[in-house]
C-alpha cells in the first residue's frame, strides 16, 4: 500500500517524529494531516536535536517532499521561524521540498491571546492548552469566517480580511476579558509581511498527494497530538479542537479512504499527558519521578512545545484496545522501552474497576467524568536489569523486556514491529 498512517495511541508524545524520521526514509511524500504549532515533534539524528511544530519530521530527509494539509492551521510567524532554523541547521526548505495547502486556515496573534484569555478564564476547570491558537483557529474555520492560506495571495484583500478579524477579536478581549488590544497596526503590518512570504509555497496539495498516490509513490501521513486528544474521540473537553485520527488524515489531506493500507500507532512504553483532564494510572509517588526523569535529558517527559512537565502513569492497555479499534490501527511502533530498564516490576493496566466489576473495554465509552472514578487494574511484570539502549536485535533483548511487549501486542491485539529504545536514528529493534 502505497500510503501509511502513524498516529499516536495515547496522549501525545508518544515518539511519533522519531519513527516518522525512521519511515521517511522509503517515503516520498510526508504530511501533516491536523492540528497547527501545539505538536512538538523531536527527531534526533547525531549532535542534531530537531523540534519540529508543523512541518513534517520527513523533511530531514533530503529526498523527500513536505506537505501541510488542508486540515491544519498554519501560524506564519512560527513556520517562518521554523523553515529559517531548519536552514540554519543546513536543511534545505524550498517551494519545491514545501508546499502548504491553500485550504488550510491560519493563526493570528489574536487566535493565540484568545485561546490564552479564554483558559485563564476557565479558572479550575481549564483545558490545559498549548497556547498556540489552536481552538480559536478552528472555531473560525467551523463558523465559516477563517483566514485560509489562498487569501495570502491577494495581498490587499488579505489584508483586509486580516483587519476585520483583528478588530473582532479585539472587541471580543474588550468585551469578555476586559483586556485591551493597543498597537494593532504594527501587528497587522508584521503578521501580514510573514503571511505573504509564505505565498510561494502555496499550492493545491490534494492534487499533489493524488498525484504521488497514482504513480505508486510512497506517502506518509504524520499525525499529531494522540487518540485521547482527539475532538470527537478522545476525553472531550480536554481534547484537542481537530480530527487527531487515522480518518483524519483523508479530509485533511484530501484523498480517498481506499487508499488505507498500513496504520502504524505509536505508543509509549507508559503513559503521559499534558494538560488537565482525566488519566486514570496517573502516578502521583516517585515512581513518577523516575518515569518522568529530571528534565537533564532532552528525552525527560517535558513538553516540546511548553516544556511543562508532562503527568506520567503506567502504559493504559483498556484505552489502548480503545485506539487501535478507532484508528483501525495495523501494527504498534512501542518507543521508550529504556525507560524502563531498572524497575524490578512493571505494570500494565488490563481492566477498569467499575461499580465493583471488572471491565476490559471502556464500560460506558469515553466519557470524562466517569472516568475519573475508575480504578485501574493493573497486571504485574518482572522488569530487567541493565542497559537495553544498545541493543539491536529482538533476541538480544531481556527476556523480561520481551515479556513485556508479548503482552503489550496481545492487549492491543496488533503485534509490535518497532521497539525504539532510545532516541537516534538506529536505537530501534525491527521485529519480523
Ligand atoms: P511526538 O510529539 O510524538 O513526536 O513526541 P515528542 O518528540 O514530543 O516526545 C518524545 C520524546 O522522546 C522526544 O524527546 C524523543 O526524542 C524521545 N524519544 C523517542 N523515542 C525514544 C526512545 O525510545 N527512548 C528514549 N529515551 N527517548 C525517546
Ligand atoms: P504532539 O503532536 C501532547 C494538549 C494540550 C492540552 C490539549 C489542548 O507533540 O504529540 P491545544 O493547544 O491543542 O488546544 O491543547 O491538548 N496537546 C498536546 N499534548 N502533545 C501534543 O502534540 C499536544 N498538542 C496539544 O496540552 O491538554
Ligand atoms: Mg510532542
Amino acid at each position: 500500500m502505497p500510503l501509511t498512517i502513524v498516529i499516536g495511541t495515547q496522549w501525545g508524545d508518544e515518539g511519533k517524529g522519531r519513527i516518522v524520521d525512521l519511515l521517511s526514509a522509503e517515503a516520498q511524500l510526508v504530511a501533516r494531516y491536523s492540528g497547527g504549532d501545539n505538536a512538538g515533534h523531536t527527531v534526533t539524528v547525531g549532535r542534531d536535536i530537531f523540534k519540529l511544530h508543523q512541518i513534517p519530521s520527513g523533511i530531514i530527509h533530503a529526498h523527500t517532499v513536505s506537505v501541510l494539509g488542508n486540515g491544519m492551521v498554519i501560524n506564519p510567524n512560527t513556520l517562518s521561524a521554523e523553515i529559517d532554523l531548519l536552514t540554519q541547521n543546513g536543511i534545505h526548505v524550498s517551494p519545491q521540498r514545501l508546499a502548504i495547502s491553500h485550504a488550510a486556515h491560519l493563526i493570528t496573534p489574536m487566535h493565540r491571546l484568545l485561546d490564552q484569555a479564554q483558559d485563564e478564564a476557565r479558572g479550575a476547570s481549564k483545558i490545559g492548552t498549548t497556547g498556540r491558537g489552536i481552538g480559536p483557529a478552528y472555531v473560525d474555520k467551523a463558523a465559516r469566517r477563517g483566514l485560509r492560506a489562498q487569501d495570502i495571495l491577494d495581498p490587499a484583500s488579505f489584508r483586509e480580511k486580516l483587519t476585520a478579524h483583528v478588530q473582532d477579536v479585539k472587541r471580543q478581549m474588550q468585551l469578555f476579558f476586559g483586556s485591551d488590544v493597543t498597537d494593532e497596526q504594527s501587528l497587522i503590518e508584521e503578521y501580514a509581511a510573514k503571511a505573504i512570504s509564505l505565498a510561494p509555497y502555496i499550492r493545491d496539495t490534494g492534487a499533489l498527494v493524488r498525484d504521488y498516490l497514482s504513480r505508486g509513490m510512497h506517502v506518509l501521513a504524520e499525525g499529531a497530538q494522540g487518540t485521547l486528544l482527539d475532538l470527537d474521540q478522545g476525553t472531550y473537553p480536554y481534547v484537542t479542537s481537530s480530527c487527531t485520527t487515522a480518518a483524519g488524515v483523508f479530509s485533511g489531506l484530501g484523498i480517498g479512504v481506499q487508499q488505507a493500507g498500513r496504520v502504524v500507532g505509536i505508543t509509549k512504553a507508559f503513559q503521559t499527558r499534558v494538560g488537565s483532564g482525566p488519566f486514570p494510572t496517573e502516578l502521583l509517588d516517585e515512581t513518577a519521578g523516575r518515569l518522568r526523569g529530571s528534565g537533564a535529558n532532552p528525552w525527560d517527559e517535558f513538553g516540546t512545545t511548553t516544556g511543562r512537565p508532562r503527568r506520567v502513569g503506567w502504559l493504559d492497555g483498556v484505552l489502548l484496545r480503545y485506539a487501535v479499534a478507532v484508528n483501525g490501527v495495523s501494527e504498534l511502533a512501542l518507543t521508550k522501552l529504556d525507560i524502563l530498564s531498572g524497575f524490578s516490576v512493571i505494570k500494565i493496566c488490563t481492566a477498569y474497576r467499575v461499580r465493583g466489576k471488572d471491565y476490559e473495554a471502556l464500560p460506558d465509552g469515553l466519557q470524562t467524568q466517569q472516568m475519573q472514578t475508575y480504578q485501574p487494574v493493573y497486571e504485574e511484570l518482572h522488569g530487567w536489569e541493565g542497559d537495553i539502549r544498545d541493543v539491536r536485535r529482538w533476541e538480544d533483548l531481556p527476556s523480561q523486556a520481551q515479556q513485556y511487549v508479548h503482552r503489550i501486542a496481545q492487549i492491543a491485539g496488533v503485534p509490535v514491529r518497532m521497539v525504539s529504545v532510545g532516541p537516534e536514528r538506529e536505537q530501534v529493534i525491527y521485529l519480523a
